[in-house]
């Protein structure tokens, strides 16, 4: 379904400034961010974002995340409760998203918010993202780069694979150095955990002095929160203590498997490469992947969620 050539962009100043003259003008561009590839269009114009629900034939009643390079940018946009407050300047820049109310004369787009009341605000962190988000001048609205349901991209090639022809540009960053999507916190009746990420929670809640509340499925209009999502083509088993017949057998920390996250049991090494070893299972054709237990703490728990996420029944 092509229609554009997509420029690959090098991370240079010249390339930055290419991407955000062609994100000022309206079109949809891949960036790298410390949590994975963005594909990003100017929050404040209808059409241009409406670029980004093609591209990747996102639903509709799915909001974006407003990418800007500052607080006081994200200040502008909405009015931050103390709690939110606190979690910005303790972690922004970083991979932590707030859902928090907007300001009236905001300006961003409806399709942004899904028509929610409420805005999801994120500074990230990368040094690309910062010097394009600068240089933009504008928020920019990005969901991950990926086809929608499919595994976010943590490299340029990865977004290309999924959205070459159909957006105008990816600035190539290399690989995300976090490697899973922003955690998401909401403030509706208190601090709320609406998608575990790249930010442990355990950080959020020392922070907090206080643990925070987890959203139930249901309400959400997260679908980040879909049952089936960041799914590779195999299909998963998960908790398996060995591989059965025809399975590929992926592990964390020391033992005999075929694929592993991480050889010594580092959470972080084995969150920045969740999605391309699947990837890589993937291309070498595994039909079928059985997981070996990974502890549900700190990135642990964000690990799990997509892995839980990937092995649910499709449509
Ligand atoms: O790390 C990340 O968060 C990456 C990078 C590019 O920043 N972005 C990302 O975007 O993961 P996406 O669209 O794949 O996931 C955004 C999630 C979705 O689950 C969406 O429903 C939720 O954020 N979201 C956005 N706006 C929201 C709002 N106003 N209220 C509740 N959830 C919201
Ligand atoms: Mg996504």
């Amino acid at each position: 379904m092509g229609g554009v050539e997509t420029e690959i962009l090098p991370a240079d100043a010249p390339g930055v400034a290419r991407a955000a003259a062609l994100l000022r003008a309206g079109a949809s561009v891949a960036f790298p961010t410390e949590t994975v590839y963005g594909l990003g269009a100017r929050a404040d114009d209808a059409a241009a974002v409406a670029g980004i629900f093609e591209a990747k034939g996102r639903p509709a009643f799915n909001p974006l995340i407003v990418h800007v390079a500052t607080f006081g940018a994200a200040d502008g946009l909405a009015r931050f409760p103390e709690a939110a407050k606190r979690l910005a300047a303790a972690f922004w820049p970083g991979p932590l998203t707030l859902v928090v109310p907007m300001r009236a004369e905001a300006g961003i787009a409806a399709a942004v918010t899904a028509g929610q009341p409420t805005i999801a605000l994120r500074v990230p962190e990368n040094a690309l993202v910062q010097a394009l988000l600068r240089e933009v001048g504008l928020p920019v609205a990005a969901p991950s780069a990926n086809p929608s349901g499919r595994v976010s991209p943590t490299t340029a090639a990865h977004v290309m694979a999924g959205l070459s022809g159909r957006i105008s540009a990816v600035l190539d960053g290399g690989p995300c150095a976090v490697g899973l999507e922003s955690t998401i916190v909401g403030f509706a009746g208190g601090p709320t955990l609406l998608r575990p990420g790249g930010l442990p929670a355990e950080a959020i809640e020392a922070c907090l002095g206080q643990p925070l509340a987890v959203q139930e499925g249901g309400a959400v209009s997260a679908p980040g929160q879909l049952a089936s999502h960041y799914a590779p083509r195999a299909a998963l088993r998960l908790n398996a203590g060995a591989a059965g017949e025809g399975e590929v057998f992926l592990g964390f920390g020391p033992g005999a498997f075929d694929e592993n996250l991480s050889p010594t049991g580092d959470l972080s090494e084995a969150a920045a490469r969740l999605f391309s070893t699947l990837r890589a299972l993937d291309a070498r054709g595994a039909g079928r992947i059985a997981v070996a237990t990974i502890p549900d703490h700190g990135l642990g728990r964000a690990i799990n969620d997509r892995l839980r996420r990937a092995a649910a029944p499709r449509d």
